[in-house]
């Protein structure tokens, strides 16, 4: 594709209505890093192509290297070809960031690099007003450093404009670390400052289940214990802790998935119809969930909670290493690579519904998915009979990776004889929309321009939730070896957390989209 096709084609993607944002000045703290090369530079310029950047825009980049301004335009372009997700490359909206670029040199904790900044941004203020969001594409040790030493020179506070923060994850590492940054945070900043990401929120199919649940009149009057049997919330990955060795093993699948991606899932299915489509309406319905999953026991979180963790194994056909060999592993680590957990919702439209949750790496299938197995019906005149047993219909939202919706049910067999076939029902996003190539963080980092908070996370939200895996992390490092069984990589997982559904009369889902 020629880079006038590809403008033109950018143009017609559009995000459909939407207005550029108001125009600011974007810091971004770790400007060198893999996160801003590989997904916020790319969604810069994924906004750009759509239209959705503002005319006045300045973004500053922070970060520890010695780079000149066109060496660093170099690599982000090379980033943007790489993994924007589009085929062509829209030169005109990379000009329109390039030309805006700046870099400072300097360390996240010396006053002089935010001396620096104040006197750049000042320059600034004539095509972006006063209007700054800062970035934290850094290291969590370096969160609360740089939002006090921001407020020390007054760059968190403007008289003609908004100062907003977004907070990468992980967002502390237990309840105790994630209440003290909240603590931190909220010492200089209001809560309305905070941005606090987690990235599954902007995937559109993650966006998608509010739409699924509250557009439609058919699902909500059975959505509900009176009807659904349980559900499987599922996000299984095929790759391994690839360089990420020194940052895994102390966190481990429950922080690294749980308390975060995994919840937003739960929460967004199980919440109760927000009263408007606005941050704080639909954040406080997702919290009464957190607020209402029944607390583990010691004893619950070693009969309710299996972990495991990877030996060596075949994956894509070809072999692969075990947890323990991967690089910035201690060889005895007893860190869970994979964990599943029961977990109940005690309120009036979930009570004695189990929500299973798995999550896991180097397993046989790349697969995010909530699947909701509804009840049988309640009276069988064809069970097990000679026409064949009835099975369980389930609504499935496919995330990740080919996006869309099934349900499966039961219908008659062409013929003269009357017997029973399964039947799947498929809808596929791409059959039906253009969608368009994106990161990810597209409609994260514009929504925090236009100053919509739905998709962030609140801080009494993230403290409920790592309440809730505290007692399961808290045994887990107490018994350290025991109770840690092994999967071999490339499998769908430890039988014991079969084990888990089986005891409960129920099965997993195959990691097998068409099983
Ligand atoms: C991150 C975790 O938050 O999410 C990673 O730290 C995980 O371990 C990743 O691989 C999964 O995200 P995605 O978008 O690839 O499904």
């Amino acid at each position: 594709m020629d880079e006038r096709t590809s403008e033109a084609w950018c143009a017609k993607l559009g995000a459909g209505g939407a207005k550029p944002a108001p125009s600011c000045a974007i810091v971004i703290f770790g400007m060198g890093g893999d996160l801003t090369r590989r997904l916020l530079i790319p969604a810069l310029y994924n906004l750009s192509c759509w239209g959705l950047l503002p005319d006045g825009i300045a973004i500053v980049g922070v970060g520890h290297s010695d780079i000149g301004i066109d060496e660093l335009c170099t690599q982000l372009e090379a980033g943007i070809r790489a993994f924007s997700g589009n085929a062509g490359f829209n030169r005109a909206a990379w000009d329109r960031i390039a030309r805006n670029l700046d870099y400072i040199k300097g360390e996240f904790e010396d006053p002089a690099t935010y001396r620096e900044l104040a006197k750049r941004l000042s320059t600034k203020t004539k095509d972006t007003g006063e209007n700054v969001l800062f970035y934290l594409a850094v290291a969590e040790k370096f969160f609360a450093p740089v939002v006090l030493r921001l407020a020390d020179v007054g760059l968190t506070r403007a008289e003609h404009g908004w100062r907003r923060v977004i907070v990468e994850k992980p967002f502390g590492h237990d309840v105790a670390s994630a209440r003290a940054l909240n603590r931190t945070l909220l010492s200089v900043l209001s809560e309305d400052q905070i941005y606090r990401i987690d990235h599954f929120l902007g995937k559109e199919t993650v966006q998608n289940i509010l739409v699924v649940r509250f557009a439609n009149g058919f699902f909500e009057p059975i959505w509900n214990r009176d009807h659904i049997d349980h559900v499987q919330i599922t996000v299984a990955e095929t790759v391994g802790v690839e360089q990420r060795g020194a940052f895994y093993e102390p966190t481990g699948a429950l922080r690294d998935m749980v308390p975060n991606h995994l919840f937003q899932l739960l929460s967004l299915t199980a919440m109760e119809p927000p009263i408007a489509l606005d941050a704080n309406a639909v954040r406080s319905r997702k919290q009464d969930v957190l607020k209402t999953v029944r607390p583990f026991t010691e004893d619950d979180a070693r009969r309710y909670a299996v972990r495991a963790q990877y030996d060596a194994g075949v994956s894509a056909g070809k072999p692969v290493k075990g947890y323990r060999d991967e690089a910035r592993v201690n060889p005895h680590s007893t860190t869970e690579t994979y964990c599943a957990l029961s977990v109940l919702i005690d309120n009036w439209r979930w009570a004695g519904v189990p929500f299973y949750l798995r999550t896991g790496k180097r397993l046989t299938r790349r697969q995010t998915e909530i699947a909701i197995a509804f009840k049988r019906a309640p009276h069988l005149v064809f069970d097990d009979g000679p026409v064949g047993a009835t099975t369980t219909n389930w609504l499935v939202l496919h995330l990740q990776p080919d996006e869309g919706m099934s349900l499966h049910f039961d219908a008659k067999v062409p013929g003269p004889a009357v017997r029973l076939g399964n039947v799947h029902m498929d809808f596929l996003y791409k059959d039906y929309f253009h969608v368009a190539p994106s990161t990810g963080y597209e409609t994260l980092v514009y929504d925090c321009m236009i100053g919509d908070q739905m998709l962030f996370q609140g801080a009494e939200s993230i403290e409920a939730a790592w309440s809730i895996v505290q007692p399961i992390a808290d045994v887990w490092s107490e018994d350290r070896e025991k109770g840690l069984v092994r999967y071999s990589a490339g499998s769908p997982g430890p039988l014991e957390a079969d084990k888990l559904l089986e005891s409960e009369g129920r099965h997993w889902r195959p990691l097998d989209r068409n099983e």
